[in-house]
């Protein structure tokens, strides 16, 4: 009886123990925890009004004419032709900007390479870059002139008359469904990238393909961010204020670094764009707001990385779509990703519990987010 007794007091003295030392620990935490914890648990359960109601498509809203007058830029280089052939499975506008020649080109002769998919992959693909003006003027003209010349080379640069800059990518978003709807409408998917990612195209390709066999519609994929919340830190890029965006969660949306929709949502989007307020510049979220008013949720792909790089490994070309953050290294990613030795390297039960063992390796740590989930080493 005594004995017991006494056990269950030092019991009670370690839980005592144990427990303020957790709570010390979480009080020296909450602070930092605190803000980042709470607004995103308040921004993913308010999610569900976001994307449930209308409220958005109801405030954003607004007349033809009005969203005409927000929108009304010119083609500065154009060809209309440029999807003039009749069975165009892709069509992947690059987001580039007038000066970043150096990575146009690298992209021209890796995963943007149109000859090359058609003989590999038996896919017409076509790619274009979607730019706006140098953003200097003191630069524009001798900017320009390059361009035309490096356009007169390629023929694939499609450019307006705005300022190519951060806070005017919505319009650049805008051109994209615009010149599509106009010059390409028959294209089975439409995707939209940056200029500093790296597509494995025949990964992509196999894959929509697929897709294409099966009819898809209503198709929008990329990696999804789900009840994001507006940033409201004024010295972020992604800073928005209140008038722009009241609510306290974004509309479900594809990171805008590389997400494909098939041709129906894309011509979607861009009936959606014709009466919407296209003042809140960040174009991926604006997107979300295109794909609300007209009914579209977008699902995820594990193999889409949002502003994460993918490790440097062949189990991962396998299997990779996208990856965010490549420039320099692209040649070299492109040449290993496509190595067909890539394909062997998991074929068999041994090479698939290989390639199991060392993507778990490599996506499952704590702490490293934005590149594939841990998830996808299971796929
Ligand atoms: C759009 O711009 C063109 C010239 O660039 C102009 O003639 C036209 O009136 C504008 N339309 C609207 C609705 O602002
Ligand atoms: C594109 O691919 C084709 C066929 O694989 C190749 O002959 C050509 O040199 C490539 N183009 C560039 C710019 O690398
Ligand atoms: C966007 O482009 C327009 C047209 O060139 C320009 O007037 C405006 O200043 C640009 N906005 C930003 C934020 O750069
Ligand atoms: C569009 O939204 C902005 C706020 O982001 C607002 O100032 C502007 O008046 C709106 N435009 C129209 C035509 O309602
Ligand atoms: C969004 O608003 C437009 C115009 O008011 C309407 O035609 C459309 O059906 C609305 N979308 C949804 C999903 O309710
Ligand atoms: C891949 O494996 C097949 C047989 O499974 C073999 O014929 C082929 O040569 C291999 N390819 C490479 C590049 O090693």
């Amino acid at each position: 009886m005594f004995m017991n007794f006494r056990r269950i007091r030092k019991c009670q003295c370690v839980q005592l123990i144990t427990t303020c030392f957790i709570l010390s620990i979480m009080t020296a935490c909450w602070e930092q925890l605190d803000h980042h914890i709470v607004s995103h648990m308040k921004s993913y359960s308010y999610r569900y009004l976001v994307n449930s109601y209308n409220f958005i498509n109801t405030s954003f809203t607004i007349s033809r004419k009005e969203a005409n007058s927000l929108n009304n830029y010119s083609y500065v280089i154009n060809h209309e032709r440029a999807c003039d052939s009749s069975d165009v499975l892709l069509l992947l506008f690059v987001k580039s900007s007038p000066q970043n020649v150096a990575r146009r080109q690298s992209i021209r002769s890796t995963w943007g390479n149109e000859t090359y998919v058609r003989r590999e992959l038996g896919a017409n693909v076509r790619v274009v870059f979607a730019l706006g003006l140098h953003p200097q003027p003191e630069q524009r003209s001798r900017v320009q002139q390059e361009l035309l010349r490096e356009d007169r080379m390629y023929r694939d640069l499609i450019q307006q008359d705005f300022e190519d800059t951060f806070h005017n990518l919505t319009i650049k978003l805008l051109l994209q469904f615009r010149w599509a709807h106009t010059h390409c409408s028959h294209a089975r998917f439409l995707m939209s990238a940056d200029d500093d990612i790296f597509v494995h195209m025949p990964n992509l390709v196999r894959y929509l393909q697929e897709l294409s066999w099966k009819g898809v519609q209503d198709f929008w994929v990329g990696r999804v961010h789900r009840g994001a919340p507006p940033i409201r830190r004024k010295d972020s890029k992604y800073y928005v204020p209140y008038e722009m965006y009241q609510w306290a969660s974004y509309p479900d949306y594809t990171a805008g670094a590389g997400y494909v929709v098939s041709g129906d949502v894309a011509a979607k989007i861009y009936q959606a764009s014709l009466t919407l307020n296209t003042t809140l510049y960040i174009d991926d979220v604006f997107m979300g707001i295109c794909a609300t008013a007209m009914g579209v949720s977008p699902q995820e792909h594990v193999y889409f990385s949002g502003e994460g790089k993918a490790p440097y490994h062949p189990c991962i070309y396998n299997k990779m779509i996208t990856s965010h953050g490549h420039v320099t290294d692209i040649q070299d990613l492109w040449k290993a990703a496509t190595n067909p030795e890539v394909q062997n390297i998991s074929s068999g039960l041994m090479g698939r519990l290989y390639c199991t063992a060392v993507k778990a390796i490599l996506l499952c740590k704590p702490y490293y987010y934005d590149t594939y989930p841990c998830k996808a080493a299971f796929s």
